[in-house]
């Protein structure tokens, strides 16, 4: 996997000025996202985190999702993001990191992030799912989406293509790289279920992960 990213301030700049030209991914994205909304399944009364919330769209499905009690909550690093996806939603909404998410241990019972942690150092990857993992709920459900490798001729032709311009100019493609995180997300206590979604040969991987019902304490004997 490529270890090379964009930095945090590079993100919040691309995303700050990309504004709705964003949606225009949702010819590669579409399918893959109505599957993760299918997987999610969250239903009213349940309190959902959305982490890179975007442009809104998904934030207001899962707001129509939990409605009329429930309660979704938004957080992204643009403060750009944060106004459109208002424009969409009317949620509360944190302009906040992905690695540091300012919210209570085990306060939601779903967490859902698309196309967010494709922007991420690898390294950091684990400590952002310990985070994710830390605000659900023991037993608790989260479903990412993410950029990933290609599975057939043409998905692999795509992802090769991308992968040259990524390495030129990871700007142009919003500092998305393909990842492959099942294999951390089961290291980060999760039962994972993988799916990949081709649309137009751009291959998302999209996982459901099920939070163990036992957390692990960080207790150690000596
Ligand atoms: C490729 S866009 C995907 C947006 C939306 N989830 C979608 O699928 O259309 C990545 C989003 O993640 C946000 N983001 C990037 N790095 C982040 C971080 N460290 N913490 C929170 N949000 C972040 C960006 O601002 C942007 O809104």
């Amino acid at each position: 996997m490529i270890d090379q990213t964009i930095s945090r301030r590079d993100a919040r700049h691309i995303y700050d000025n990309l504004g709705h030209a964003l949606d225009r991914a949702e010819r590669f994205e579409a399918r893959a996202k109505e599957l993760a909304l299918n997987l999610l399944a969250a239903g009213p009364g349940q309190q959902v985190l959305h982490v890179g919330v975007g442009t809104g769209a998904e934030h207001a499905a899962l707001q129509h999702a939990v409605a009329p009690n429930g309660l979704v909550v938004g957080c992204d690093l643009s403060r750009g993001m944060l106004q459109l996806t208002r424009l969409r939603a009317d949620t509360p909404l944190c302009e906040g990191d992905a690695a540091r998410l300012p919210f209570q241990t085990h306060r939601f019972d779903r967490l859902f992030s698309a196309y967010m942690l494709d922007l991420l150092p690898l390294a950091e990857i684990p400590l952002v799912l310990a985070e994710f993992r830390r605000v659900l709920q023991p037993g608790g459900q989260l479903v990412l989406v993410s950029l990933t490798t290609g599975v057939d001729v043409p998905s692999r032709c795509f992802v090769a293509g991308w992968t040259l311009l990524y390495r030129i100019a990871p700007q142009r493609l919003g500092g998305c790289r393909p990842l492959q995180l099942s294999d951390m997300l089961q290291q980060a206590g999760f039962a994972v279920e993988r799916h990949v979604v081709v649309q137009r040969g751009f291959p998302s991987e999209v996982l459901l992960g099920r939070a163990s019902k036992i957390q692990a304490s960080g207790f150690r004997f000596q």
